[in-house]
């Protein structure tokens, strides 16, 4: 799960991704295409919707997406059309640009949808986000578990 920060949306992604996938057949993680948060804990705002919604994610810290990701990872979702620009940049083949998907995709298909950054918004941007990544990871669990029983 990959977006700017790292604090707001794509740790609210993971949280929600791993909470509908069996924890033994599946890694998930996060990263920032930027380095400003490497360390830090989630937005304070998105650690409050998580746990609104049932989920710990204060165990999360932030990290820069690089290209060692492209092999240590299956699949890459991009938050937004921005953070795809950026995680294909670092692409070297297309092996590793086939594994780059915007996540509303799988909601949306072929609409290229942003899951819009919070980050300077009030809390009620973190709840739409957070509704709109809880939707799109029941179709994305759904298709991983099908694809590897
Ligand atoms: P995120 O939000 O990409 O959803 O984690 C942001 C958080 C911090 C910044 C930008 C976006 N920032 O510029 O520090």
């Amino acid at each position: 799960m990959v977006c700017l920060g790292n604090i707001c949306r794509s740790p609210l992604a993971e949280g929600i991704l791993a909470s509908k996938l069996p924890k033994d057949k599946f890694t998930v993680d996060s990263a920032g295409t930027g380095h400003w948060h490497i360390g830090h804990q989630p937005d304070k705002r998105s650690l409050e919707t998580a746990l609104r919604n049932g989920l710990d994610i204060s165990h999360q810290r932030g990290r820069q997406f690089s290209a060692a990701d492209f092999d240590a990872f299956d699949y890459i979702y991009v938050m937004d059309n921005s953070n795809y620009a950026d995680v294909i940049a670092l692409a070297q083949t297309d092996e590793h640009r086939a594994k780059v998907r915007l996540i509303l995709d799988e909601m949306f298909p072929g609409e290229n949808v942003d899951v819009p950054d919070p980050y300077y918004g009030m809390q009620n941007g973190f709840d739409m986000v957070y509704r709109m990544l809880d939707e799109t990871c029941d179709i994305v669990a759904k298709r991983l578990m099908e694809k590897h029983p």
